[in-house]
């Protein structure tokens, strides 16, 4: 009975355990120089100036006519920003540069094998390209105004010519991540129904040249399965002229661009005029059920939001050199590879390969030939490139001023490496906690105004006011308890619906809080983020990961994170994720998995010192039931770990199909040791 009770623990009983840490100030040489430095920002973005202040962010684009309304809510909660608005991502991302940039560089695309040299493309080649390819897909493809069409494609300039050719024309985009399998492929040409797939032959990825058009047959073949008949697949060439992949071209079916572009040489297509709220594309993300969701964006909104994020949070100028490290097949690609640079004129790099490719210094001598001053990317390439190459930064000569993670909360250690090594202790850093279905950042400080605080991604950016509820739909206001973490108003990022889903949008994401389905009023409608979260006094939010992720000890919740960042204290350890196992008494108790760094000799001493330091942080309570001192993570090809597969083999379940993953071998010699 007892742990029934304690097993109802609501999240307004939560207690965090991760310490709060000081605050990092930018440099005033930062600051001098910044988009955005005026504080009154909070004041002109507070709910009293809703929805009016968000024109601040759509003006900071071109547009063939303004919109007749801000925000409509008549759909609710299916927003539509700046109704009546006419514009095109694709002329707001190129034409409108040309004029007085047409020679700057657009796209770095840097080779993954060092031997071939970095490519330089303009804007003005990067117009031409865009152009001839929107004529290949109007007059050649058939494409018009409102279809879908998936892109399945590695790293490449190709890739962002192919979504801005589709925008250009209006043609919905859905880029599947190069990385996945055939049949996730397949899936999302299924639910989109895309007759038309592009791919490429071939690309780099560790020293090898992937087969990948092999992908594409597969994917054609499996969706034909399903009902959806795919009659054109167009395929890019890794080396123009040259096909690099074993897998034949399909008579009828497929093409190469590179012969049929030929016939549109010298082609000009008139941007459409779209709707503000047209979808400019679809991205599938997955959730914890169920088949994945197309997050349906839209054309205004998305472009005005990401460019403010782009300009206010990124602090990106026209003379900066961006690089984002994240993959154009998922968000943050995107919105800050793609749409966010390129709508600023700024020049943004596009790496094919591996960040350690072929050694621990790669990433920085990239950073150190283009002259890269804005760098973005993930707590585990981070954790990833400590581990590997600890001093490695050091060695070269490139100058950060403004640096990025994203994606999953960062360890307060991993933080500090980045700042010190990877940032030489000059870059100002910034947090950004978001999803792929809100278009840009939700919360982050912005960077010549608030100060940093290692582990917290920061205030609700401009424009964003969270909220924290507890199961009852209170509002939790003490500092440190957990809960779920909302946001109250719309925002011209948010996806509009789930493609061809209303319903699963409206009871994903809107359902748990709203208390009259029928209002058309906004208030009426917190956006549910599916994180748990905690906010300090000083307003600064602390992501704790999904809800999903949380471990109930004995009714206290431990976040993963905090489990993960006590062990991230001892030295040798190099990546930890911890997964709740079952117990009869305490529900659930945390296994530890420990990747050490190399060299380090795996041994019960330092077992018990990464178990006695997660108790000395966080307290007995979260001991772990065992540390499994593992050679690697299983990891996806993105890079995360996959704690789902670790949990399947702690609690002796199904680890599921595990081939997709980076490195599914490692999978059975954990296995191995935790079934003996
Ligand atoms: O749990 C949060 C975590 O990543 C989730 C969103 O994942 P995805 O849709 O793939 O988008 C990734 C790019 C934004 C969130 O629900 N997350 C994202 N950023 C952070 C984060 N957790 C903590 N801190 C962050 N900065």
């Amino acid at each position: 009975m007892g742990e029934q009770k304690i097993m109802e623990t609501t999240e307004a009983q939560i207690a965090v355990h991760w310490q709060e840490e000081g605050y990092f100030n930018p440099s005033s040489k930062f600051i001098g120089q910044a988009n955005l430095t005026d504080p009154e920002i909070f004041e002109r973005f507070s709910l009293d100036n809703f929805p009016d202040c968000f024109t601040e962010y759509a003006e900071m684009l071109t547009w063939y006519k303004y919109w007749d309304e801000v925000l409509d809510t008549s759909d609710a909660p299916c927003w539509k920003w700046f109704k009546g608005g006419e514009i095109n991502a694709s002329y707001n991302c190129i034409d409108r540069h040309l004029k007085e940039n047409k020679n700057k560089t657009a796209i770095h695309f840097v080779p993954e094998l060092e031997e071939e040299r970095i490519e330089h493309i303009t804007y003005q080649e990067l117009y031409v390209r865009v152009n001839e390819f929107a004529a290949l897909l109007r007059d050649f493809a058939g494409l018009k105004r409102g279809d879908r069409v998936t892109i399945h494609m590695p790293m490449s300039t190709e890739l962002p010519i192919t979504m801005l050719a589709c925008a250009r024309l209006g043609v919905i985009h859905s880029v599947v991540f190069g990385g996945f399998s055939a049949s996730a492929c397949a899936d999302r040409i299924v639910d989109s129904n895309s007759r038309v797939l592009i791919t490429m032959d071939a690309y780099y990825r560790s020293g090898k040249l992937l087969n990948h058009k092999i992908n594409a047959d597969e994917a054609v073949a499996i969706a034909a399965k399903a009902g959806q008949v795919v009659d054109k697949v167009l395929v890019w060439q890794r080396y123009p002229g040259k096909y690099s992949s074993e897998t034949p071209m399909v008579d009828g079916r497929d093409c190469f661009v590179n012969d049929v572009v030929k016939n549109y040489y010298g082609t000009r297509i008139e941007p459409e005029k779209m709707l503000s709220e047209e979808p400019l594309f679809l991205m599938y993300t997955s959730g914890t059920t169920g088949k994945p969701k197309g997050a349906q964006h839209s054309t205004g909104g998305y472009l005005s939001y990401v460019t403010a994020m782009s300009k206010y949070i990124q602090d990106i100028h026209p003379t900066d050199v961006y690089w984002c490290m994240a993959d154009i097949g998922w968000i943050t690609g995107h919105s800050f590879i793609v749409y966010g640079p390129l709508a600023l004129c700024a020049s943004t790099v596009i790496y094919e390969g591996v960040p350690t490719y072929p050694d621990a210094g790669r990433s920085w001598r990239i950073a150190q030939e283009l002259d890269v001053n804005i760098f973005h990317t993930a707590p585990t390439a981070i954790r990833a490139l400590r581990k590997i190459g600890p001093d490695e930064p050091a060695k070269y000569k490139y100058h950060f001023k403004h640096m990025t993670t994203v994606g999953e909360p960062i360890e307060p250690e991993v933080w500090k490496w980045y700042q010190s090594e990877v940032g030489k202790g000059e870059a100002v850093i910034v947090d950004t906690w978001w999803q792929t279905e809100t278009g840009g950042f939700l919360c982050s400080t912005v960077p010549a105004i608030n100060p940093m605080k290692p582990g917290s991604a920061g205030p609700g950016v401009p424009g964003i006011h969270p909220i924290i509820l507890d199961d009852n739909g209170d509002e939790i206001t003490q500092p440190g308890i957990a809960g779920n973490i909302c946001i109250r108003n719309p925002w011209p990022g948010i996806m509009q619906t789930v493609w061809g889903d209303r319903q699963r949008f409206v009871d994903t994401y809107y359902a748990r809080y709203c208390k009259n389905p029928e209002s058309k009023d906004w208030r009426d409608w917190p956006y549910v983020a599916g994180d748990a979260a905690t906010r300090s006094g000083d307003g600064y939010y602390r992501i704790l990961g999904r809800i999903d992720d949380v471990i109930n000890v004995s009714g206290h919740r431990l976040g993963t994170k905090e489990i993960e960042s006590a062990a991230l204290m001892v030295k040798e350890v190099a990546e930890a994720a911890v997964v709740p196992v079952a117990h009869e008494i305490k529900g659930k108790e945390p296994d530890l998995y420990i990747a050490l760094k190399p060299g380090v000799e795996p041994t019960d001493e330092i077992a018990k010192k990464i178990s006695d330091a997660v108790c000395d942080q966080i307290g007995k309570i979260a001991k772990p039931r065992k540390v499994w001192l593992v050679p690697d993570m299983p990891k996806t090809r993105s890079g995360k770990i996959m704690r789902r597969v670790l949990g399947a083999i702690s609690n002796k379940g199904d680890v599921g199909n595990v081939m997709t993953l980076a490195n599914p071998e490692v999978v059975e010699t954990i296995k191995k040791m935790v079934d003996r």
